[in-house]
This record gives C-alpha cells, sequence and structure tokens, in this order.
C-alpha cells in the first residue's frame, strides 16, 4: 500500500496562456555525426537524391518539430557562413575550433534550409558573434531574406535559390558569457554588439525577431547579473532572452537527478524577474519573452569525447545513450515548460539526431529512438493548446540538493478546437505508485479516451539499434466516473492521460 497521494482540480477557465507550439524546437549543429551521418550520409540505402537520409526525416517528421536551431552552438562562434554556399566542391575545408574536428562544409544554409522545410520545421538561424558581427550578419540577413537585385541575394539566386528564405527567427550569437565560447565577450562588450547587430540586420528586414543570449546555465558566475548588464543594452531590440541548460545524475543519486526540473523552474522564475525589472527601469511597454533554446541531459558522453583524436570529419561526439530515468526528467523539464507558457515561447531539445539526440544513427545502417524521445514526442502531439493551472496537491520528499520535492509533477494542456484536455504526469517516487484524483467536472460530457505510461523497472535501461527496451504502453488503471479521474501512476513514471469529448455530448 502507498503512502503518497496526489490531487488535482483541473478548471477551464484556469488558463496560464496558449502554448506556443515553438517550445518543441529542437537543435541541429554542425557538431560530431548531428549533420554530416546524421541528417545526412549520401550513399546510405535511405539517402534522397540530395544525400539526405530518408529514415531519418521521417522520426523527425513524425516528432512535429515545429523550428530547429542552426548551425550552432559554439559551432558559430567560429563560422564563416559564406563557406557553406556555392559550389559544393568550391568549399574550403576547415579547422572547426569550437569542437576541434575537420568540417567539409558539404551541408550550409541552403541545404538546410531546404531539409528543414522538407521536415516541416521553420529555422532559427544563428549568427556569429564571436570571431564575427554587424557585417556579416547584415550580409547573411541580405543573403537569406532579401528577394533579389543585390548583391547578396543575387548571390543566393546565382546558387540556384530564387526565393527567399524568408528565416524569421535569429539568435544574436551563442553562449557569450562562456569562457569556452570563441570571441567570449563580457556583458557590457556583448550587449553593445549585440545591440548594434541587430539594428542592422532589422534595417535588412524589419519582420525578423532576435533572440539575446542570456546565460549558459544556473551554474555560470555572472549569472544573473549577466541578464542585467546584456538587457540593459538589448532590451528594445531584442524580442527573446535565451536560457540554456544541462542536468546529470554524476553521482548516481537518482532522487536527486529528478528533482532538477525545480532548478529549471527557479532558473525561469529568475530570468523573467530580470527582465520585468529591466522593462520597468526602462519604462518600457515590452514584455521580453524567454527562448529556453538548449536544454536536456547531457553527461554520459563526456569521458568518451574526451579520449576523441583531435582534427578528424563528423566524430562521434556527444553521443550520450539515453537511460529510462533521463526520459522521466525530460519529460519533467518539457512540463516546465507548460506551466511557465505565458514567458516561454520557445525551446529547443539540444539536439536532434545522434548528438545528445532523441534519434540515433548507424553510419550506413539502422536509425533508432533513444528513451527521451518518447516524452519529447507525447508533448509535442498532444501538447498544444491552453496550458492550464490546476490546483494540485501532492506527498513530497527530500532530496540532497532539494527539499519538498512533489512526488507527482504535472502539467496539463486543453485543445479547445480538439475538444481534448491532456494531463502530463511524472510519479517521481522511485518506490511506489502514486495514486492520483483528478476534479475535471468543468470538462463536461469528456471521456476517457488513452492513458500512455513509460516505465520500466531499471532506472538505467536503454533502446539500441536491436532493442526498444523502453518503450511506452497503453495503461488501464484509470477510471473517469461523475468528472473525477482516478488512476495510479506507476512508480517512476512518465504519464500522459487524455479525454476527448464524448460524441453528441
Ligand atoms: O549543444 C551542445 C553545446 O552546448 C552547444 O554547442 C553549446 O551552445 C552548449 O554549450
Amino acid at each position: 500500500m502507498s503512502n503518497l497521494k496526489a490531487r488535482m482540480i483541473v478548471d477551464k477557465a484556469f488558463r496560464i496562456a496558449e502554448v506556443d507550439k515553438r517550445i518543441y524546437g529542437s537543435f541541429v549543429e554542425h557538431l560530431g555525426r548531428a549533420v554530416y551521418g546524421g541528417i545526412y550520409e549520401p550513399g546510405h540505402p535511405a539517402a534522397d537524391a540530395l544525400g539526405f537520409r530518408r529514415d531519418v526525416m521521417e522520426l523527425v517528421r513524425e516528432l512535429r518539430v515545429p523550428i530547429i536551431r542552426y548551425p550552432g552552438g559554439n559551432f558559430v562562434s567560429g563560422y564563416n557562413w559564406e563557406d557553406g554556399v556555392g559550389p559544393v566542391a568550391e568549399r574550403p575545408r576547415r579547422l572547426e575550433l569550437a569542437w576541434r574536428t575537420v568540417e567539409s562544409n558539404e551541408i550550409g544554409t541552403n541545404e538546410f534550409v531546404r531539409w528543414a522545410k522538407e521536415a516541416g520545421s521553420d529555422v532559427m538561424m544563428a549568427v556569429n558573434l564571436g570571431t564575427r558581427g554587424i557585417d556579416d550578419a547584415r550580409n547573411l540577413i541580405e543573403y537569406c531574406n532579401h528577394p533579389g537585385g543585390t548583391y547578396w541575394s543575387d548571390l543566393r539566386r546565382k546558387h540556384g535559390v530564387a526565393e527567399p528564405h524568408r528565416i524569421k527567427t535569429w539568435c544574436l550569437g551563442n553562449e557569450m558569457d562562456g569562457p569556452w565560447q570563441i570571441g567570449h565577450k563580457t556583458a557590457h562588450e556583448y550587449g553593445r554588439l549585440a545591440l548594434e547587430t541587430a539594428k542592422a540586420m532589422r534595417q535588412v528586414d524589419p519582420g525578423i525577431e532576435l533572440v539575446s543570449c542570456g546565460s549558459s546555465s544556473t551554474g555560470m558566475p555572472t549569472f544573473p547579473q549577466w541578464e542585467a548588464d546584456t538587457l540593459d543594452h538589448t532590451y528594445e531590440a531584442a524580442d527573446f532572452v535565451s536560457l540554456h541548460q544541462y542536468y546529470g545524475n554524476r553521482d548516481n543519486d537518482t532522487a536527486n537527478f529528478l528533482a532538477q526540473s525545480l532548478d529549471m523552474d527557479h532558473f525561469i522564475h529568475t530570468v523573467v524577474s530580470v527582465c520585468d525589472y529591466i522593462k520597468a527601469k526602462k519604462r518600457s511597454k515590452k514584455t521580453m519573452l524567454l527562448s529556453f533554446d538548449e536544454w536536456n541531459v547531457w553527461y554520459h558522453s563526456n569521458g568518451a569525447d574526451s579520449r576523441l583524436e583531435p582534427w578528424t570529419e563528423a566524430p562521434p561526439q556527444l553521443e550520450d545513450v539515453y537511460t529510462f530515468e533521463d526520459a522521466l526528467l525530460v519529460g519533467s523539464m518539457l512540463l516546465t515548460f507548460l506551466r511557465h507558457a505565458d514567458r516561454v515561447k520557445m525551446a529547443c531539445l539540444a539536439q536532434l539526431v545522434n548528438v545528445i539526440a532523441p534519434i540515433m544513427t548507424e553510419n550506413g545502417g539502422r536509425v533508432w529512438k533513444q528513451t527521451i524521445y518518447y516524452p519529447y514526442l507525447h508533448t509535442s502531439l498532444y501538447g498544444r493548446g491552453v496550458s492550464l493551472k490546476p490546483v494540485v496537491t501532492s506527498t513530497k520528499h527530500d532530496t540532497k540538493d532539494f527539499t519538498d520535492v512533489p512526488d507527482l509533477d504535472s502539467a496539463v494542456v486543453f485543445n479547445e478546437e480538439e475538444e481534448t484536455l491532456t494531463i502530463f504526469a511524472v510519479n517521481r517516487s522511485l518506490n511506489d505508485e502514486l495514486p492520483l484524483d483528478c476534479d475535471v467536472r468543468s470538462f463536461e460530457g469528456y471521456r476517457l479516451e488513452q492513458h500512455i505510461v513509460l516505465t520500466h523497472d531499471d532506472m538505467k535501461a536503454v533502446n539500441t539499434a536491436e532493442r526498444e527496451e523502453v518503450a511506452p504502453k497503453e495503461c488501464r488503471s484509470s477510471r473517469l466516473d461523475n468528472g473525477i479521474l482516478e488512476t495510479r501512476l506507476p512508480k517512476a513514471s512518465w504519464n500522459v492521460i487524455r479525454l476527448t469529448k464524448a460524441e453528441g455530448k
């Protein structure tokens, strides 16, 4: 008999905000086998005429990824975008300093934008504010977005792309607060450069939206002063401030690991507070939005990466093999975004293929879904609509770094158009099932459609090319009677409970 208990009152009148589908974005960097050997592998049996893998494309499409950040990441801070356009045979091979590899430049802006379009995704393009600056950013946006009749737009047309790419969302550099970044800057140096770059880019295309670099993690010594100092410059020019965060279970303390989404919640609250302080200070009418454009679990591959030979092409870098427990934390991180749907309007799971990714490939071989694929898939499919604010009570526990960790982690999304209500829930308890009662009386005439559960006895279970060990199943332990949903969430589980309006009700 479990001592745990959770209750939830869900009312359609308690709305947080419409979920921006772009919180289900992802990221493809020129890093490891993300591009070469990931999305692109000419000669692979599943490659299309351009060399892109159809088997990978199928999974990307299944995930319904609305926006993909490109081309970095740390890579962008040393990237000359001109190297990646024009005849492939003439493109230079370069030393890639961020990840110490050789970049062939076989894939560049035009090829990637075309691939993303086929995947059903928009591109979030990052400009290099490490080794470069205003001039290259304004040229790149002219190349991408100007229709024609000028040097850079005509060059694009000469490169076989008649129509402009019309890329709307642009990142003003990447992790410029990080000492590892090529061209790392102080907050004031970055703030000035970002502002002037934003001005020039907007002169070329006033329709764009811009992301100002926030902190690389809550652990940065400059967090959150970095946000205050940089936004002092960029507040009116930018639409978003970025947040990045990766977690790991280095001491093998799973209860503590699963509680780390509380740190993410705190991160978001803090950045919102700083943004609102700058808003007040500037007497601005604008509310800054948040782009959580790098997030995931990342630590499994650290050791292997340190043993790789430098200066090779597309080495297997950052190839984390994700466990079942990683899927639970990834689920909780997604729920955190849903609960902050009023301010977090974009987020990018870093990354998409092979590099800390939900999708893995073998060179010349198979493709498979990692454990983290599933919470990402479920929220992307069923987490579109209005994020509701349920009244939740739950038993709690303490972990090494966190007190009062609710056993239940949850978020609720109401899709008014489709008349569906989805309750997402993680049972963080490693030992006990969690009985959960949900009062959904404001959803009259709704019936229980499905309860999907992802669980496994072994927290370290992984999926491989050979075997999908961790996969969702249908759960039969829920019932809905007179507006009260009663269910039992298995110990350590990810749950998706879907209610739909019954015909004629
Ligand atoms: O996603 C991997 C790397 O993590 C990115 O290149 C960088 O921005 C971050 O530090």
